[in-house]
C-alpha cells in the first residue's frame, strides 16, 4: 500500500507567487501525488520572511529559519525564494546533506550552476530546475533527456514575457517603448523596477541555462552577450514591417563551426528582426516559445506560458514528482554533463546579419560610397533600399552574414562618411535570408 510507505518529506523555501500555488496544489490532492510518485508527499515546513503575511499556511508549518528547515528531516528542498543569497548557501547545504533540490531560480543557476551540479553529483542528490526557463513549458527535460541522443545546433527563443508583451504591443500599435512600458506596468506585465526584464538580464540567465544543457558545456550569465529593448524605436518596428519582419527579443544559443572545423558556442540576447513567417513571429502577448534545431530531430518548437503562479507551479511540481519517484526507487535523475567543454565565443566573433538604416545626403554617389565601405571590409549586401528626397533622404542596407565585430566596425566607418547624416538604427536580422 502506497500510504504505508515512508513519506517523501518536502521543505518549501518561499511562499510567494509560485510557492503559494505549489503548496495549494500539493495540499489539494495528496492522494494523486502519492499515486503518481509511489509514496505520500508531505510538506514538513514552509520558510518565509514575514509569517504574518501568510494566513493561509498552517501555523505549525511556517518558519523564518530556512537553514534549520533544510537541516531537518527532509528528503527534498523546493526553493522558491529567488536571488543569489541566501539561496546558494541553503541549496549547497541541502545537497551536501544528500537532499535533492527543485528550484525555479534562473539567476542562481546561471551564476552558480556548476557549484550546485557538482555538489549534487558528489552527494548522490538530484537537482531539477524545469521552471527556471520558460515557466510551464516542458523544455529543459526534453533538452536534457529526450534530445540526449541527438546533436543540437541551435536554440532560439522568446524567453521573457514582459519584453515580448512590449514588443508585440509596439508592433500592433506603433506606440513608443516608453508608452508601452508604462501600459505594461499598469496591466501587471512589467514589474515596478523592470530592469531585469527590459535590459535582458532575465533572458541572459535563461540563455546560459539553455546553452549549458544544449551543448554540454558550462555557460554562465557573464558569458552571454546581452542587449535589452529600451533602444527599440517605432522606426525600427516600421522598418522591420516594410521587410515583412517583426522585432523580437531573442535568446540565441548556437554551435558555431569554424572554417577549420573547430566548434564553439555563441550565447546572446538581443532584439532582432525575424520574418513574419517564422514560428516565433506569431508568439504574441506575454507568451514564451523556444525553437530548437537538432541534427536528427530537425526543427522543434516549444510554446506556452513562461510565468505566473500556476504555470510555474506546474513545472515545479513536475520536477518534484520526478525527484520523489527517483527517491522511491532509490535512483537518481540524469546528471548535468559538461563533457564537451566547448569554448564560448565573444559576440564579435559570431556570424550575424545587420539591418542598417541611414539618413543620407540627397545627391548622386551616396549609394556607391556606402557600398564601397562594405566592400572594403568584404561584407556583402543582401538588400538596399533608397527612399525620400532632400532632408528626408534615407538608405536601408541589409547585409549577408559576417562576423559581428566586422559588421559593427563597418557601421562605425559608414557613420564617418560625409554623405551620411546619421546612422538612425542598427538591428540584427535572424531567420531566412532576405
Ligand atoms: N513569479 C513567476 O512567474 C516566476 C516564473 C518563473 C520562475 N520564477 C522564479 O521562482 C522563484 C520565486 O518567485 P516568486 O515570484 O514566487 O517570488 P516572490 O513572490 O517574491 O516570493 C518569494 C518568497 O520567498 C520568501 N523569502 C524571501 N527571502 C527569504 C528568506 N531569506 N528566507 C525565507 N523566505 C524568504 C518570501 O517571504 P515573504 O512572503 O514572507 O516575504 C516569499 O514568500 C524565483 O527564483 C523566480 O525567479 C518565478
Amino acid at each position: 500500500m502506497i500510504e504505508d510507505r515512508a513519506p517523501i518529506r518536502v521543505a518549501l523555501l518561499g511562499c510567494g507567487t509560485v510557492g503559494t500555488e505549489v503548496l495549494r496544489l500539493l495540499r489539494a490532492q495528496p492522494e494523486e501525488f502519492a499515486a503518481r510518485t509511489g509514496a505520500p508527499v508531505e510538506v514538513t515546513g514552509v520558510a518565509v520572511r514575514r509569517p504574518h503575511k501568510h494566513p493561509g499556511v498552517p501555523e505549525e508549518l511556517l518558519t523564518t529559519d530556512a537553514e534549520a528547515l533544510v537541516d531537518g528531516d527532509v528528503d527534498v528542498v523546493v526553493e522558491l525564494i529567488g536571488g543569489l543569497e541566501p539561496t546558494r548557501s541553503l541549496l549547497l547545504r541541502a545537497l551536501r546533506g544528500g537532499k535533492s533540490v527543485v528550484t525555479a531560480n534562473k539567476a542562481l543557476l546561471a551564476e552558480h550552476g556548476s557549484e550546485l551540479y557538482e555538489a549534487a553529483d558528489a552527494h548522490g542528490a538530484d537537482i531539477y530546475f524545469e521552471a527556471s526557463v520558460a515557466g510551464a513549458i516542458p523544455l529543459l527535460r526534453p533538452l536534457r533527456e529526450s534530445l540526449a541522443g541527438d546533436r543540437i545546433d541551435r536554440v532560439m527563443g522568446i524567453v521573457n514575457g514582459t519584453t515580448n508583451y512590449i514588443l508585440s504591443a509596439m508592433d500592433a500599435t506603433g506606440a513608443s517603448y516608453a508608452e508601452t512600458l508604462e501600459e505594461a506596468g499598469q496591466l501587471g506585465y512589467a514589474e515596478a523596477d523592470p530592469t531585469a526584464d527590459v535590459d535582458g538580464f532575465d533572458a541572459a540567465a535563461k540563455a546560459a541555462i539553455l546553452a549549458s544543457l544544449a551543448f554540454h558545456t558550462r555557460v554562465s550569465a557573464s558569458d552571454v552577450h546581452r542587449e535589452g529593448i529600451s533602444e527599440v524605436r517605432p522606426g525600427d518596428i516600421a522598418a522591420a514591417r516594410s521587410l515583412d519582419r517583426t522585432v523580437k527579443l531573442l535568446a540565441i544559443c548556437e554551435r558555431v563551426v569554424g572554417a577549420d572545423g573547430t566548434e564553439s558556442v555563441s550565447a546572446r540576447v538581443h532584439p532582432a528582426m525575424i520574418p513574419r513567417s517564422h514560428p516565433l513571429a506569431g508568439v504574441g502577448d506575454a507568451f514564451n516559445a523556444v525553437f530548437v534545431e537538432a541534427e536528427s530531430a530537425g526543427e522543434l518548437m516549444f510554446y506556452g506560458r513562461g510565468a505566473g503562479g500556476g504555470p510555474t507551479a506546474s513545472a515545479v511540481l513536475g520536477d518534484l514528482v520526478a525527484v520523489a519517484r527517483n527517491l522511491v526507487v532509490r535512483g537518481k535523475g540524469p546528471r548535468e554533463s559538461a563533457h564537451a567543454q566547448l569554448p564560448v565565443q565573444p559576440v564579435g566573433r559570431t556570424p550575424t546579419r545587420y539591418h542598417i538604416s541611414l539618413d543620407v545626403e540627397d545627391k548622386p554617389g551616396v549609394l556607391s560610397q556606402v557600398a564601397a565601405t562594405f566592400n572594403e571590409r568584404s561584407v556583402s549586401i543582401s538588400v538596399v533600399r533608397q527612399a525620400g528626397r532632400g532632408a528626408e533622404a534615407s538608405l536601408v542596407v541589409v547585409t549577408h552574414v559576417a562576423e559581428d565585430a566586422e559588421l559593427s566596425s563597418t557601421v562605425d566607418k559608414i557613420a564617418q562618411l560625409p554623405v551620411v547624416r546619421e546612422v538612425v538604427s542598427v538591428m540584427r536580422v535572424e531567420g531566412e535570408p532576405l
